[in-house]
């Protein structure tokens, strides 16, 4: 793997006035490596494969939810693996992989939408992640897309996001996708700077992102948002303002920014602890402030905070209703290998490998793996902390889902919170501060239900 040694981390702040108040799990005492990012509650250690027929009973159940229904579309291969990137996806693929892969797609929708939980429901809102979907040809991107709307008609589609890798971007596919009714783009940055490219394991270089948006620009999809990161090997508090600045210059609808983690499962990981290179990470504390500082600088041009990670220039107009929808208990349907799905109050995960994914749905079965049932106390949790991440939570919405005020449920933690001001309430709302929206995973986790901290 590439590694730099010569890029010290700067650890003077940029744009930061004041720093964060100390936090008990904060700079100092922070675990530097493993995950971080809350995508999930209860968290994924807890989900069994002995829970996976309480997922298909509730798929096999006649009576249908009154949720909104949403599709998750993993697609698994990357030109490279990045040297940071624990997400399921396989690099050196064929194209007749892929083929195989979208056949298979095409089984677990035709599977799904035969079930009696979801027969006749309307999708609202699709994503297409990964890995790179844009690796896709532009043939086999409306072959996936025909492939969801023969079993999901899309006539209450509200959204649909296609996630895209700079260079992977093409006119013809960008048009597919246009055609296709995709609504969203979603293109991976991650920085302006050739040398943290390389020093990361990335394929792209900054001449391909400006090629790419252009290109995206020109078929005016309705949103397009930038993914960023911060903490990346080789960065530092300059060339991080930098990437910010050339961020603003292309005036995306999005911004999202990613704190660096290092999952035990990537070759930054075993690098770091093999010492086999030498590599400058930022500690936790500096990713806080370089990422505090960037959403100051994002507010101060005239975006508005979407979530702790995230601003759009208009929050009426560019809501995320993938994120929002599920925050609020909707029901998702993961498709694709390691997918994960939320369904009527039972989370569940797919088989985590290809051969795994393909092998059940060969035989006409839907390829779970691992699934976890959740009380009604442990949905009222879920929704409390993923709506966390939204910045504000409405006290009135969990009084009439669940009959819960959330202040005194979540007190002494929120309290505590408060007192360090990461928090702030009245009797409406309850709202992160810029001091605490760095930090919001690790008060999420502070929060977590006794059964699974
Ligand atoms: C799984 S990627 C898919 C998009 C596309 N493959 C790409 O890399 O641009 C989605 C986003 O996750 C973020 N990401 C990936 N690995 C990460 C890590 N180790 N820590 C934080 N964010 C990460 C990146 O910002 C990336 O754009
Ligand atoms: S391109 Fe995206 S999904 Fe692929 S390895 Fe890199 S971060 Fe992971």
């Amino acid at each position: 793997m590439s590694t730099t040694a010569s890029n010290p981390i700067a650890t003077a702040t940029v744009a930061t006035p004041q720093a964060p108040p100390a936090f008990s799990c904060g700079s100092g005492d922070e675990q530097e490596l493993g995950k971080y990012f809350i995508c999930a509650y209860p968290p994924f250690g807890l989900w069994k494969p002995d829970a996976a027929d309480a997922a298909r009973s509730v798929l096999s159940s006649e009576a249908k939810s009154s949720e909104v229904l949403g599709l998750y579309v993993h697609f698994p291969f990357c030109v490279r693996r990045c040297d940071y990137c624990y997400y399921k996806s396989y690099a050196d693929s064929t194209h007749s992989d892929r083929e195989r892969y979208l056949d298979s797609l095409d089984r677990e929708l035709a599977l799904y939408s035969e079930m009696p939980a979801i027969a006749g429901r309307k999708v609202k809102f699709v994503y297409f992640g990964g890995g790179t979907p844009s690796l896709l040809t532009a043939d086999q991107i409306r072959k996936l897309l025909d492939s969801v709307k023969r079993y999901f008609p899309w006539g209450e589609v509200e959204e649909a996001t296609f996630e895209c890798a700079p260079d992977s971007v093409h006119p013809d596919k960008l048009d597919a996708l246009k055609l296709g009714g995709v609504t969203r783009i979603s293109l991976g940055v991650q920085q302006f700077d050739d040398r943290v490219f390389e020093a990361n394991g990335r394929v792209h270089r900054v001449h391909s992102i400006e090629r790419a948006y252009r290109a995206i620009r020109e078929r005016a999809f309705p949103t397009v948002n930038i993914d960023l990161m911060v903490g990346l090997v080789g960065e530092t508090d300059a060339t991080f303002q930098h990437s910010i600045e050339r961020t603003l210059t292309l005036e995306p609808e999005g911004v999202t920014i990613y704190q660096l983690e290092i999952p035990h499962n990537t070759p930054l990981y075993r690098a770091v602890q093999d010492r086999t290179a030498a590599v400058a990470l930022a500690p936790w504390d500096v990713k806080h402030q370089r990422l505090g500082a960037a959403m100051r600088c994002l507010v101060d041009s005239g975006y508005a905070l979407r979530s702790a990670y995230a601003a759009v220039r208009d929050l009426e107009r560019d809501q995320f209703l993938y994120q929002d929808a599920q925050y609020r208990g909707a029901d998702l349907l993961g498709l694709g290998v390691a997918s994960f799905s939320y369904f009527s109050g039972v989370h569940y995960q797919n088989a985590s490998t290809v051969d795994e994914y393909y092998a059940p749905l060969e035989r006409g079965e839907l390829p779970l793996e691992r699934a976890y049932a959740l009380t009604r106390e442990e949905q009222m949790a879920r929704e409390f902390l993923l709506q966390l991440k939204l910045v504000r939570v409405s006290r009135e919405y969990f009084r009439r889902k669940f009959g819960v005020d959330i202040i005194a449920r979540f007190s002494p933690a929120l309290q505590e919170f408060r007192r360090r001001g990461m928090l702030t309430w009245d009797d409406r709302t309850l709202s992160v501060t810029m001091a605490g929206l760095p930090r919001v995973d690790r008060m999420i986790r502070a929060m977590y239900l006794p059964a699974h901290a």
